[in-house]
């Protein structure tokens, strides 16, 4: 849909500049973990850019109410803790009365980065950090997939779901294994998501993520490891957040509409195949 920011006259160039389209307009979509960093972006860049109402989620209620309100466009909030089966019901109830139902989902939410978790060998990790960062990030993801697919398909309007995973998923890593299997696991939900899902029109897509600056990551980290991780990427810099939410809005578009099921890299040309 186009949105004019003046009145049309007749110089069809000005109207072309003055035109933006609103990706996802009409859509309610609810971001897991969109508090900060790459998840309040994609809620910025859907609800300030693209049109759609957007559900800010936290752990913490107030955190969610604080960061929605301060993002212009139509928010909403709610507490989830994609690890809690009654948080995620008792909140869903909430976010389905109110919006009838969820176009899109992002399923954000990651384990806080560890140094002590990421940086061990395989035969140093504890069983009980594997266990943490699955319960998050993949356990997580199916638990709030399972949930919203069923009220995509109770209201028969389809609609799409965007999990985000981490290139050592398909390039392994020289540590922090536990993430990585975390985050591989991510890239067999999306595929069932799309293949199981696709004839009753909802599309899955994974965000592949190389080293994106956040204040989870980039923030703590050493100048040294700073350097490091912007020359892995062959555009020799940090990924940023909204570089990110602005994919996050591209395929949850219906300019993605034939396409499902895809693994998009977004590293700067760090890893290619
Ligand atoms: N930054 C990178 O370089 C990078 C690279 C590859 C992939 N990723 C992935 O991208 C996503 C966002 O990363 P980020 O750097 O923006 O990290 P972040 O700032 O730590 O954001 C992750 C969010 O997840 C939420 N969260 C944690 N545990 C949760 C739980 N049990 N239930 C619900 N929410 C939970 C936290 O929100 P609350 O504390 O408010 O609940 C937090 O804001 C993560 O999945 C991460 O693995 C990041």
């Amino acid at each position: 849909m186009l949105h004019q920011s003046v009145a049309i006259d007749t110089n069809s160039i000005w109207f072309i500049l003055s035109s933006r389209i609103l990706l996802l307009d009409g859509k309610v979509a609810l971001i897991t973990g969109s508090t900060q960093g790459i998840g309040l972006a994609i809620a910025k860049e859907f609800a300030e850019h693209n049109g759609a109402t957007v559900i800010v989620c936290s752990r913490s209620k107030d955190k969610a109410r604080r960061a929605a309100a301060l993002l212009n466009g139509k928010t909403d909030y709610a507490s989830i803790d994609v690890t809690s089966d009654a948080s995620i019901v008792k909140s869903m109830t909430k976010v389905l009365a109110s919006h009838k139902h969820i176009d899109i989902l992002v399923n954000n939410a990651g384990f806080p980065f560890e140094r002590k978790i990421w940086y061990k060998s395989l035969d140093q990790i504890s069983i009980t950090a594997l266990k943490d960062i699955l319960e998050v990030d993949t356990v997580g993801s199916v638990r709030m997939t399972k949930t919203v697919i069923g009220s995509m398909l109770a209201s028969k309007r389809g609609g799409v779901i965007v999990n985000i995973s981490s290139t050592p998923a398909m390039y392994g890593h020289f540590e922090g294994a536990p993430y990585t299997m975390a985050k591989a696991a991510i890239v067999a939900l999306t595929k069932h998501i799309a293949r199981e899902y696709g004839k009753r029109n909802i599309r899955a897509y994974t965000l592949m993520l190389g080293n994106i600056a956040t204040e989870a990551t980039y923030k703590f980290m050493t100048r040294e490891e700073r350097l490091k991780g912007a020359q892995e990427a062959a555009m020799k810099r940090w990924g940023r957040p909204e570089e990110v939410a602005k994919v996050a809005a591209c395929v949850s578009s219906d300019y993605f509409s034939f396409a499902t099921g895809n693994t998009v890299v977004i590293d700067g040309g760090a890893e290619m195949s």
